[in-house]
């Protein structure tokens, strides 16, 4: 939610945006923020940061004035959750101002400063006043998203939940499939804390899949929003193997299954708390709640099959979601059930043309070895751990928590040191 009172940049004039990184930003919680620019490029950055999905929950304000300007807002008021000043002094105009400032600010405030110097005297004056972060302009909108986040997050962020959405882009594609094989392979292999959360309730197939029949699971959370906390959900989870356990879903008709968007908020969050990977088998369907599921996910695998109407609904799937996740690598997508004798399939080479994009898996269509895992519930690799198949779904273990990425350097000569200095 941004309240804004500036003209926003025309579009030539903006800061150059960095290509979105694939790293890795807890969700801010519900915070309010007030940012108090100089430069219309940092407001249309911050601007910008206040519409990224991380952001979300967060309330922001944006104004022009700098530090002046929030001295004047602050007189007497209390102060919000962060403060987000641009400076362009560089000397002691920026540390009276704050001084002042100070005098204003409830405990608990913390402050952002944005400025164009960098300056290591400057930047230890400011570390001595308290301020909790020092970017240096020009910023992206991804700097403040990232800036705003690590204010909330601890200070060891990999301890944090990804999240995992996993959707076909037609039913009985195999997404379901796909998601309870990569969770068991990111567990297996990767030795990750994993949940696999069962979010289509009336049909969904992870007990049966994982040869699970837990007596609770998701429904009793979604359905008793007040109870849930961290111990709440946790003794709803069933264990499925060492690292890998299970929100599985009732797969019973006697209720029915309609959701407001934010349902499945509270269950994510607690999850993102406690588990270090989440696997969310979303069904195929187009909800408030299954959209705003995919949009806030860390990474999103969209399963197709090689025919036109999975073409036509995983590019569109993948247009809006790269739409909506502006400052997000962009949504994966794999091909499943390829190559079933006599069927006229798209070739993977077509998909990625119309896609623009690799698949992140090409998976065979093997009724032979799926049939059998899926009627005796198991996973291909407990089946045949040499399979193929199995191997492409360590492959995607891997690719999609991560582990292949090269890790960039985060922008920003002072950012090592200043992680140092300000770990408390
Ligand atoms: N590559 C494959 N080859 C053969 N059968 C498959 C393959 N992938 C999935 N299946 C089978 O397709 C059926 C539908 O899979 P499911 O995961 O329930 O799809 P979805 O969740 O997309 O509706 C299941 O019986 C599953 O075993
Ligand atoms: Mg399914």
């Amino acid at each position: 939610m941004i309240t804004q009172a500036f003209q926003p940049a025309p579009a030539e004039a903006a800061a150059p945006e960095p290509a979105p990184v694939s790293e890795h930003i807890a969700p801010a919680p519900r915070v309010s923020v007030q940012a108090f620019c100089e430069t219309v490029e940092t407001a249309a950055a911050v601007q910008g940061a206040g519409e990224d999905r991380r952001l979300d929950k967060a309330h922001l304000k944006i104004q022009m004035g700098g530090i002046t300007a929030a001295i004047e807002a602050f007189k007497g008021s209390p102060t919000p959750n962060v403060i987000v000043i641009e400076t362009e002094d560089r000397g002691t105009g920026i540390l009276s101002g704050l001084d002042t400032l100070a005098e204003e600010c409830d405990a608990g405030t913390r402050v952002v400063v944005i400025s164009r110097h960098n300056d290591v005297v400057l930047y230890r004056e400011l570390v001595r006043r308290g301020v909790n972060d020092y970017l240096i302009a020009p910023i992206g909108t991804i700097d403040v998203v990232r800036s705003i986040c690590g204010l909330f997050s601890s200070p060891d962020a990999k301890a944090v939940g990804r999240v995992i959405a996993v959707i076909g882009a037609k039913g009985g594609v195999g997404a379901s499939t796909i998601a309870h094989n990569v969770a068991w392979a990111v567990a297996r292999e990767l030795q990750l804390g994993t949940v696999v959360v069962d979010l289509d309730l009336g049909f969904g197939t992870a007990g049966l899949d994982y040869n699970q029949d837990p007596p609770q699971g998701v429904a009793d959370a979604v359905f008793s929003p007040d109870r849930i906390d961290n111990a709440f959900i946790d003794r709803l989870l069933s264990k499925c193997t060492d690292h890998l356990s299970l929100l599985a879903a009732p797969a019973t008709l006697d209720r029915i299954y309609d959701f407001t968007a934010e349902a499945f908020d509270p269950i994510v969050d607690s999850l993102r708390a406690t588990a270090p990977c989440i696997v969310l088998d979303v069904p195929h369907q187009w909800s408030g709640w299954t959209k705003k599921t995919l949009i806030g996910a860390d990474e999103i695998l969209v399963v197709a099959g090689p025919d036109l109407a999975n073409l036509r609904n995983t590019k569109n799937l993948l247009d809006l979601l790269k739409t909506a996740r502006p400052n997000d690598h962009r949504p994966h997508y794999c091909l499943n059930q390829v190559g079933m004798a006599k069927r006229p399939e798209i070739k993977p080479a077509d998909f990625a043309k119309a896609l623009e994009d690799e698949a992140a898996a090409i998976i065979p269509f093997e009724p032979q070895v799926f049939g059998t895992a899926a009627n005796n519930g198991q996973m291909i690799a407990e089946l045949s751990s040499a399979h193929r198949v199995a191997e492409i779904f360590r492959q995607l273990a891997h690719s999609m928590t991560g582990r292949t990425e090269s890790k960039k350097a985060r922008s920003g000569l002072l950012s090592p040191l200043l992680g140092k200095l300000l770990k408390r």
